[in-house]
């Protein structure tokens, strides 16, 4: 999938203080050396994102923990044990090697080791941390291949490394292991029954927490169209009175929806995991089509639909003048 030449011009680029999109499988990263601050900068620069929203590193595996965070927990290991590589974030108190450029000059560092081959091999021969906040501009749906990257950032980065399509489509799930009590900063490609399950006990969600989450901003993960959220039984209603308002409307749902002749539907399996694979391609294509609202059907509220819920939510909110 990678050959040899191209691993060689990602690792000096990164080496030389370079930016790359990095395929993982969550979503599309926008990966720089972690301890290069100018490069980590050219990130914030090319997103457009504000440089105190702190940043994940990304390791090659869990042995590295103890250089990144001055305290690792026994539930880190737990859980780094059981789902790394995996879409699994944790925020634990950092070492001097998380610089302020990275943390966005906060206490604790988010660390994941990537589930891809490619990501897994770049950070393997770099031998460090890569930066990487999701491949798109600050507030946009995020990418799920290659070709996502280079339609929102293309010249803007050195290199586009593609990976094929993300097997989970939605981003990590953010822990926060920093505090007295485990907490869920972010839903995410990994269920939080799953994180339960491992530590034994209930892990609440906490997403509007104290710490800088972008991704907890309203209106983040948003397409240039209105987003109107629905349970499945509501759809053919609510397309029915948004197009006698005169709306140009699209619909995100699994195919068993029925929906009246001429609205168009945007395939979002039934299944949560499905549902989440789908979602970011489906949202880009259905914007894509020039509708003015999208109804998007919801997930059952289980596994990673919670993930596929949130963002949904996130898309649907009020939008900030010129976010
Ligand atoms: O799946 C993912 O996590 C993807 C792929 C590329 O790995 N990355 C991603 O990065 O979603 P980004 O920057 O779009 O989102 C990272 C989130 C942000 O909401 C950020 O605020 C939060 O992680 N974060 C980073 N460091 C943190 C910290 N020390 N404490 C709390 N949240 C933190
Ligand atoms: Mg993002």
């Amino acid at each position: 999938m990678l050959t040899s030449d191209i691993l060689t011009r990602a690792v000096e680029t990164l080496r030389r203080g370079g930016v790359i999109a990095l395929p993982t499988e969550t979503v599309y990263g926008l990966a720089a050396n972690c301890e290069d601050e100018l490069a980590v900068r050219r990130v914030f620069a090319i997103k457009g994102r504000p440089a105190t929203h702190p940043l994940i590193v990304h390791v090659a595996r869990a042995s590295e923990l103890p250089s990144w965070a001055r305290h690792v927990p026994e539930e880190a290991w737990r859980l780094a044990e059981a789902f790394w590589p995996g879409p699994l974030t944790l925020v634990l108190p950092r070492t001097a090697r998380a610089t302020d450029a990275v943390t966005g000059g906060q206490d604790t560092v988010a660390l994941r080791v990537p589930n891809h081959p490619v990501a897994l091999a770049v950070l393997d021969a770099l031998g460090g941390g890569v930066a990487a906040p999701s491949a798109n501009r600050f507030g946009r749906v995020s990418p799920t291949t290659a070709e996502h990257v280079r339609a929102d950032l293309g010249d803007e980065v050195d290199l586009i490394l593609d990976g094929g399509p993300c097997t989970v489509g939605v981003e990590s799930t953010i822990v926060d292991l920093s505090g007295k009590e485990p907490a869920v900063l972010r839903p995410g490609g990994l269920a939080v029954e799953e994180l339960e399950r491992v530590l034994g006990r209930k892990v609440p969600v906490r997403t509007s927490a104290t710490v800088r989450v972008s991704g907890s901003l309203a209106s983040h993960y948003a397409p240039r169209a209105g987003v109107v959220l629905s349970e499945p039984a509501d759809v053919v209603s609510r397309v029915t009175s948004l197009r006698a308002r005169g709306h140009n409307v699209g619909v995100l749902g699994p195919p068993s929806l029925t929906l009246p002749p001429g609205v168009p539907r945007y395939d979002v399996p039934e299944d949560p995991a499905g549902a989440a694979r789908a979602l970011y391609t489906r949202l880009r294509e259905a914007d894509e089509q020039g509708h003015d609202v999208l109804v998007a059907c919801l997930p059952r509220a289980e596994g990673l639909g919670i993930a596929v819920r949130d963002r949904l939510s996130r898309a649907a909110a009020p939008r900030p003048a010129g976010g």
